[in-house]
């Protein structure tokens, strides 16, 4: 049993798979579509929300450092996914990576993971672009009833209308088609860098040297309400819970690691990218690049405008530029950043659907979903239901532990595409690499730790349900996928025909 369990599909079939007429995607981006689709992804309630409560809980003005780490650990595990992405180009992923290293389970156990996950970050990132949008309605007099604003403050029955109505809104977008969705996403890619431009550029003029005092405030220990909100990592060791101090700047890693979620998404668009060998690594180190940049700088310019203590924690980088007194600026902040949010929102739906048509057209979900469309060459069954679904999540859920939830489920998988890389190398060191992970196996082992110190980072409670969901998976599989597996009955019927066809009379 364990070896059907192991069993991998080898690199050569990943790709022909994906040249079957009636399961294949158009190929029409290229590195600039992705370095945008990437920034497009990457950009968005990590930076524009997270950054002023990580500030105000975890870590003062060092929350910079905390960007710093994350993306380190992010960039260790670029490094890993565009190896792969460059050598198995087809949709998919980490799911993809590992069916070709790992095995069967391992892959279904990683694609489970990552639809769950994407499917959360839609709604989370949904949720928050209606918070700016009531916000800039309440700027004109408009307000929406209670009851349709969402969870957070309802006392009755809550539905986020507005979430629920851009999730719905994007699913049509990404049915019609991607060179659509990336057109559309080139412009409003070009709206949310210029805003944080605008922040980091204006805002360096308010900047008091004082609020910088201290950078990293000393740790304090924490009355924690249930010990499963601390991290693990305090748990494990006996630690007493405490914010700030240096173990702060870690805690403020493990959640600001939102704000990068993304970069790695570029890789499911492999199948529709012309030249994956080249455009990849360029698409996914590019935009992670320049992420990281404008991250490190928005994090310093904003706890310089104004004390770690006061930010504000619904719309952090507007209200900095109203506690200076630039009410404009923060008007302007807040539609950059809804439009952002727009398009975040999008390229997780598309990346998600992307991981359920892979799986689906391997067997392991019903086949069905993987017809791509007759005339727009998408996949317009996974995509329709999972955008009712998460619009639907959207619709009921409000965000913080959720975002925890995203992080761990990603981390995972970062540590999954970095053994795969290892392990690859070793099995089929003959494949043609065109980007090629330098200082292998240091890297990927780097990658490996850096991605569980910030998954120790997590409060325990993340463990635990990241633990359920895994849980969840293995029934799905055991139930539906091991028996329907493709690879299941390609092995079969090679078995039944070796017996003739190896006896030469
Ligand atoms: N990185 C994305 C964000 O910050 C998911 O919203």
């Amino acid at each position: 049993m364990s070896s059907t369990l192991f069993r991998t599909k080898n690199v050569e079939q990943s790709i022909q798979d994906t040249e079957e007429p009636e399961h294949a995607l158009r190929k029409s981006l290229s590195a600039l579509d992705l370095t945008v689709f990437g920034v497009g992804v990457i950009i968005g309630t990590g930076i524009f929300v997270l950054t002023g409560k990580v500030a105000k809980e975890n870590a003062g003005p060092a929350v910079s450092l905390g960007f710093v780490a994350a993306g380190v650990v992010c960039a260790l595990a670029a490094l890993c996914y565009a190896e792969f992405a460059s050598t198995v180009p087809v949709a998919g992923s980490a799911y993809t990576f590992s069916y070709a290293s790992l095995g069967e389970l391992p892959a279904w156990i990683i694609g489970w993971d990552l639809v769950l996950e994407f499917a959360l970050g839609t709604a989370v990132v949904a949720v928050g672009w209606s918070g700016y949008i009531r916000s800039l309605m309440d700027n004109v007099g408009w307000h929406l009833p209670a009851y349709l604003s969402g969870r957070e403050g309802a006392s009755g029955f809550g539905f986020d209308i507005l979430a629920a109505a851009l999730v719905l809104v994007l699913t049509c977008i990404l049915v019609v088609g991607v060179k659509l969705s990336a057109r559309v996403t080139t412009v409003i890619v070009a709206v949310k860098v210029t805003v944080v431009l605008i922040v980091i550029i204006a805002g360096a003029f308010f900047i008091t040297g004082t609020n910088y005092q201290p950078f990293v405030p000393p740790a304090q220990t924490v009355a924690a309400e249930s010990s499963l909100k601390a991290p693990l990592i305090q748990l494990m060791f006996g630690w007493a819970p405490s914010n700030y101090g240096v173990m702060g700047i870690f805690t403020a890693a493990s959640v600001v690691f939102f704000a990068f979620i993304g970069f790695d998404i570029v890789a499911t668009a492999a199948e529709e990218t012309r030249n994956p060998q080249r455009d990849m690594p360029r698409g996914i180190l590019g935009s992670l690049f320049i992420c990281t940049v404008l991250y490190v700088a928005v994090a310093v310019v904003v706890t310089g405008m104004q004390n770690y203590r006061n930010l504000s924690i619904d719309a952090p980088l507007a209200d900095a530029f109203k506690a200076v007194g630039h009410p404009w600026f923060a008007g302007v902040i807040s539609f950059g950043a809804a439009v952002g949010l727009t398009s975040v929102c999008m390229i997780l739906l598309l990346g998600q659907t992307r991981v359920f048509f892979a799986m689906s057209r391997d067997g392991l979900l019903p086949r069905f979903f993987s017809r791509v469309h007759p005339r727009f060459r998408t996949p317009h069954r996974p995509t329709i239901l999972l955008g009712v679904i998460i619009a639907i999540v959207a619709g009921f859920t409000s965000l913080s532990e959720l975002a925890e939830l995203v992080n761990i489920g990603t981390l995972f998988a970062f540590v999954v595409v970095a053994i795969s890389v290892i392990i690859l190398r070793r099995t089929r060191p003959d494949l043609h690499r065109a980007f090629r992970t330098p200082w292998v196996p240091v890297i990927p082992i780097l990658s490996v730790c850096a991605s569980l110190w910030l998954m120790l980072n997590l409060p325990a409670e993340t463990w635990l349900r990241f633990a359920v969901w895994m849980v969840i998976g293995f029934g799905v599989y055991f139930l539906y996928g091991r028996s329907h597996s493709r690879l299941a009955g390609r092995e079969q019927s090679t078995a039944g025909r070796a017996p003739g066809a190896g006896t030469v009379p």
